[in-house]
């Protein structure tokens, strides 16, 4: 990539529901699994009763998102407010469904192989939040590697979606190649231990046994966060997702800041790597390929 950054790849005449061209399908997924970031001009429309979602306090305490299960009828992280959060369920759940419906028409190879994760809300202004941790602060450059919830190598696919009502865009950076990334940090990550790991699960610190995988994308997302020179240096690229807009990555792949924008939709979906058109290219088999070894 020229400028040794991640790429940004317009995707025009996919709607949430329709044809799409066979073609501009074929396009969508190599660009995808390339690492770069599928920007749609794809709005998600609140139906006149939700709108208060978008104007209302709707966060509980300190949390920063609502969020949807994939099977659930209720949301978490929202105020005690029975009206808003049954509106709030609705909205999530439309928002999983179209994703997931768009997902198997612009991605038709995966089709069998989707797992639908959680949906969330973000209303919260990005940009002077006060960050408890380096760890949770996704205005640093990172990619996605959850703490609890180990993936085992599977895929992390994720539809954003900008819903603010002022027409504010929503400010990213999207950085250096997974490749790369992964040849600077992983002799950085401290050995896997298996007693670690089964004592991690045991203590429901994690939701399953973390994996190798799991464990060295999990302390990359850490080092990468926790290193001040490379936050400062490294390189990236600035993209406005403007209000309207859909955007799709995966989020395991492609270096990724936010900075800015409130209110906007996530739709996270897992993916088996075998499923994938150009496995290598994952970061289960980049790191397999750097430590010569199976990881998950
Ligand atoms: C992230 O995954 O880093 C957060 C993205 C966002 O909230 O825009
Ligand atoms: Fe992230």
């Amino acid at each position: 990539m020229d400028d040794g950054t991640s790429q940004v790849e317009s995707i025009v005449g996919a709607g949430w529901s329709g044809g799409i061209d066979a073609a501009l399908a074929d396009r969508a997924t190599a660009a995808l699994e390339a690492g770069s970031v599928l920007r749609l001009p794809l709005p998600f429309v609140l139906e006149p009763g939700e709108t208060r979602i978008v104007r209302d306090h709707v966060l509980a305490g300190h949390r920063k998102n609502v969020s949807l299960g994939p099977r659930a009828q209720n949301v978490k992280g929202a105020v005690e407010d029975a009206g808003l959060r049954r509106v709030l369920a609705s909205a999530c759940g439309r928002y999983q469904r179209q994703t997931a419906e768009l997902a198997q028409r612009l991605f038709p190879a995966y089709l069998a192989a989707l797992e639908i994760g959680r949906t969330s809300f973000r209303p919260a202004e990005v940009a002077g939040r006060v960050q408890q941790s380096p760890r949770k602060d996704d205005t640093r450059l990172h990619i996605d590697a959850f703490p609890a919830t180990p993936v085992h190598g599977r895929r992390v696919l994720r539809f954003f979606t900008n819903v603010n009502p002022d027409g504010v865009a929503r400010h990213w950076q999207v950085g250096e190649p997974f490749e790369q990334l992964a040849a600077t940090f992983l002799p950085r990550v401290p050995r896997y231990s298996m007693a670690v790991a089964l004592a991690l699960a045991a203590l429901r610190v994690t939701k399953s046994v973390r994996s190798e995988y799991d464990h060295c994308m999990r302390h990359i997302h850490d080092i990468m966060k926790c290193d001040t020179a490379y936050q400062r240096a490294a390189a990236r690229q600035d993209v406005h997702f403007a209000a309207g807009e859909t955007w799709i990555v995966f989020s395991d792949q492609v270096v990724h800041a936010v900075l800015s924008g409130r209110c906007m939709f996530e739709q996270t979906i897992y993916l088996p790597v075998t499923a994938q058109r150009f496995p290598v290219r994952s970061p289960l088999r980049v790191l397999e390929r750097l430590t010569g070894r199976a990881l998950a």
